[in-house]
């Protein structure tokens, strides 16, 4: 039976236009989808927008736009960039979308029947003149809004809640038993510990807030944004709506998420999940924070990264790149535009366009543009590497450990360059060695599997590189796992006209 994998990443607020944190784990979603499909697995890869709650229904008011209009306006920023990066999701959701209120009717009512909702009362920081309430969380001892730094007031009000403090142990077995459930190590732990130190019922409604999905039998309530928002893993999956797509893909789910929403995925909706006697997602990864040349990103600081700008200047394929390879997957990082061009220059341009270059400018001088397979094609060398760089990769991919699996690959880029000033072709041209062909064939046999290798990553350059090297059209591209393994190349690669790939950026 083919394997399932379903990728998600957070479903985005649309108070504010998409920065390079959003297209950080989009990137990161889509890589892993497409690794997936290359595998051959049945993959579902949702992405989408959060588009309730208070900061929406005030972003509305400031914009002099109501709610909807101001989403319908900026879920196709989103939309847009995504197109832009190549990101190929199968889904997109709106939390809007009439599909998706259902399914958080019928989860809260399934919740319900179980008997883990209850009405009490909410009690919070909140601001009166903007009509907004505040965790503690983001408060400091001043207790003022954070926004117009006003004294906050305690206030209560009637609210529905989830008992979720029923789940704690429960929760605290089910990580006992799945010690990969949270990734990276560290965040596990500090969600073990989190959940060690006991749950909280939550209250999953607001009385005055009409900008929300309504709680069935009770229209002076609307949903918590966050209880509503995290039921759009299921909604994708078909939970209630299609039996067979839901068989399929979940519990075969895997989160991307930032740090700072761990803890409503990690803990929150396992809660919920629990609740309603479904099996919890596979995986749920906390990615770390970009600061931008050293600092916080912030709107008041005016250094918001615009993915927009940064693919017009340097192109989808260094951009996505940079994200993937300068920083661990799991760590916080620095952005700077510095960093990405010699980060390019370096890897893209000397390293790996390099190797391609030299390769198809040599088959052109020596052999026309056209090299046939040689008859004894073996070398343990190179068969040794390749099977290592494959296993390493393997196991990479499978932590989301994106930065190691490049790094591996760039093994073979760089045993394929030395290769070159070892063997010299050149001399070999020269003295007539019939050699020179095996030593050609093995370099284009290494650029289709580097092509193969780098698709998730940069799909557009790998597809221009198959093209290149003569392996079809662009569009025909696609990659399939078992290509990776010499000799699977054509009887003869006839290459085309070799132009760089990345042209050094000065
Ligand atoms: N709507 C919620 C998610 C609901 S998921 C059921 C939300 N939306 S958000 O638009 O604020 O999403 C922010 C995402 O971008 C989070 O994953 C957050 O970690 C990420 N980032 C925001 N700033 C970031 C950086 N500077 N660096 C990396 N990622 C950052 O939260």
């Amino acid at each position: 039976m083919e394997k399932s994998f379903y990728i998600t990443t957070p479903i985005y607020y649309v108070n504010d236009v998409p920065h390079i944190g959003h297209a950080y784990t989009t990137c990161a979603a889509d890589i892993l989808a497409r690794f997936h499909r290359l595998l051959g697995e049945r993959v579902l890869f949702s992405t989408g927008t959060d588009e309730h709650g208070q900061k929406i229904e005030k972003a509305a008011q400031e914009a002099g736009l109501s709610p909807q209009e101001l989403v319908d306006k900026v879920v196709v920023r989103f939309q847009e960039l995504w197109k832009t990066m190549h990101i190929e999701h199968d889904v997109f959701i709106r939390t809007t979308s009439e599909e998706h209120e259902k399914v958080v009717q019928d989860f809260f009512l399934l919740l319900q029947r179980k008997g883990y909702i209850y009405k009490g009362e909410y009690e919070g920081w909140y601001c009166v003149p903007c009509e907004t309430f505040w965790p503690e969380s983001q408060l400091d001892e001043r207790l003022v809004c954070p926004d117009c730094g006003r004294p906050l007031q305690k206030l209560k009000e009637e609210s529905y809640f989830f008992a979720l403090s029923r789940f704690t142990e429960p929760l605290l077995r089910y990580l006992e038993e799945h010690p990969d459930f949270v990734m990276p190590e560290s965040r596990y732990n500090e969600i073990y510990s989190f959940v060690r130190g006991g749950l909280k019922d939550q209250s999953i409604s607001r009385a005055g807030l009409k900008w929300g999905i309504q709680v069935p039998g009770d229209p002076d309530h609307t949903f918590y944004v966050w209880f509503d928002a995290l039921i759009n893993y299921i909604t994708v999956a078909g939970f209630g709506r299609d039996e067979a797509q839901f068989s399929t893909f979940w519990p075969w789910a895997y989160h991307l998420v930032g740090k700072d929403i761990l803890r409503f995925h990690a803990v929150l909706w396992p809660g919920m999940l629990l609740g309603a006697e479904l099996p919890l997602p596979r995986r749920i990864f906390a990615h770390g924070w970009w600061t931008v040349e050293g600092e916080k990103m912030s709107k008041s600081k005016g250094n918001v990264v615009d993915p927009y700008r940064m693919i017009a200047q340097y192109g989808v394929d260094r951009f996505r790149y940079f994200l993937m390879r300068e920083v661990s997957f799991g760590l916080d990082g620095d952005f700077s535009e510095k960093a990405l061009v010699e980060r390019s220059n370096a890897d893209l341009s000397d390293n790996f366009g390099n190797m391609v270059h030299r390769t198809l400018n040599m088959v052109f001088k020596y052999r026309d543009g056209v090299v046939k397979k040689p008859g004894a094609y073996e070398d343990l060398e190179w068969e040794e590497l390749l099977q290592d760089v494959k296993e390493k990769f393997f196991l990479s991919m499978e932590r989301f450990a994106f930065a190691q699996a490049l790094e591996n690959v760039w093994r073979l880029i760089h045993f394929a360059n030395r290769y070159i000033d070892q063997k010299a072709p050149w001399r070999m041209f020269k003295e007539g060695n019939e050699d020179l062909d095996q030593v050609l064939y093995r370099l284009l046999d290494c650029s289709r599997i580097v092509a193969v290798f780098i698709s998730p990553f940069m799909p557009s350059t790998a597809a221009k590189l198959w093209s290149l090297i003569g392996m079809g059209e662009q569009f025909e591209f696609s990659p399939k796992i078992a290509e990776l393994e010499w000799g699977r190349g054509p009887e003869h690669y006839r290459v085309k006209h070799p132009e760089p790939l990345f042209p050094r950026l000065t």
